[in-house]
């Protein structure tokens, strides 16, 4: 989708605190070129999400077996209320937006009470973020969109600063597809950029039992293999590669121990890659596997552990007993 700044809306309900124009992963390149030389070898989970990821997982969340966005969204149909009537109705901040369908829910209960919403989405997928906001502004005749088309911490930066409070959102268990000391570090962000006061939604999913979790990342249609596999496609675009997905093969597994769900590519022969525009070949052993998303399944008391060091405060939790995935609300000390 080509959009530009100014007029994306005649009233102005869309604006672009980082222009809709830049490329968040511009300089990227050089951590794409260590990741392909350590061993184990890795590619960033960012890469998933280009329009075509992003619809591909959008799929994904609709198959039966991927109980984390049906659970989200009953548990905020259900709490949306009370969320917002602890918090007030205070502009919203989401990190990792995508489509924001279940952002609707809490701001069906602005639209209840008559209010106007600021809504500050970031997210790497600009384009995503883009045809969000014509939606939703479609939808909410009083909401604002602020959006912030860039990675977490870039978007973090980009806020303008507040006298009000706000609520952070970060829903989807995005929290779990970062390793440990990147979520300390983003949580450290979350808090400068922050105020006392300020409250920060998690939706997080939680250890269960294996077999669920791994029904859930091997969709019978194979909406998750897609959705990693684009990938590799999304890296030749961006840097004039030629991997062949057929070359490939898609493996997802739970390790009950650690509680991490690990997602990785499998080359399937000894062959090697290029990345012309970053003037790069990867060679790459048959079996040879690729690190590319992280999920970590969370114990309830290690999360609010690591979200209490942040200085962040448990003030409720609202937790689906069947399926084990929570949302958590805490405020910022
Ligand atoms: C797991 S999806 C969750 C989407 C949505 N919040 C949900 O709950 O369904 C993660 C979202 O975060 C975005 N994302 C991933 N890594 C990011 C990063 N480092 N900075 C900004 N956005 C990121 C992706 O584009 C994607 O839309």
């Amino acid at each position: 989708m080509h959009a530009h700044d100014f007029n994306v809306r005649p009233d102005g309900r869309i604006r672009f605190l980082i222009r809709s124009t830049e490329d968040p992963l511009a300089q990227d390149g050089p951590n794409v070129i260590a990741g392909l030389s350590r061993l184990p070898k890795q590619i960033s989970s960012v890469y998933v999400y280009d329009k075509r990821g992003t619809e591909l997982f959008e799929q994904q969340c609709g198959t039966p077996e991927y109980y984390l966005r049906r659970v989200e969204s009953q548990l905020l149909t259900s709490f949306a209320c009370e969320i917002v009537e602890t918090c007030g109705l205070l502009p919203l901040v989401e990190l990792g937006a995508g489509t924001a369908e279940k952002t609707r829910l809490l701001l069906l209960e602005y639209a209840k009470r008559g209010s106007r919403c600021d809504y500050f989405p970031i997210d790497v997928d600009s384009a995503t973020l883009i045809e969000s906001a014509i939606k939703l502004t479609s939808d909410f005749p009083l909401l604002f969109v602020h959006c912030l088309g860039t990675t977490y911490e870039k978007g973090l930066a980009a806020l303008p600063p507040s006298r009000q409070s706000r609520l952070f959102l970060f829903l989807g268990s995005s929290l779990g597809n970062m390793e440990r000391p990147e979520i300390d570090r983003l949580l450290s962000r979350l808090f400068d950029c922050g105020a006392q006061g300020d409250y920060l939604l998690v939706g997080a999913d939680l250890d269960k039992d294996a077999s669920i979790i791994d029904r859930a990342y091997n969709d019978s249609v194979g909406y998750g293999p897609r959705s990693t596999l684009n990938i590799l496609d999304h890296l030749n675009r961006r840097y004039g590669g030629n991997f062949v997905q057929a070359n490939f093969r898609y493996q997802s597994r739970y390790d009950s121990l650690t509680r991490r769900n690990e997602v990785r590519i499998e080359s399937l022969r000894n062959h090697t890659v290029t990345l012309s525009s970053l003037s790069f070949i990867v060679s790459l052993g048959a079996a040879e596997l690729i690190d590319a998303e992280v999920m970590w399944k969370f114990d309830p008391q290690e999360l609010v552990s690591i979200l209490d060091r942040a200085g962040f405060s448990l003030v409720r939790q609202w937790i689906d007993l069947v399926y084990r995935y929570g949302l958590f609300l805490f405020r910022r000390q």
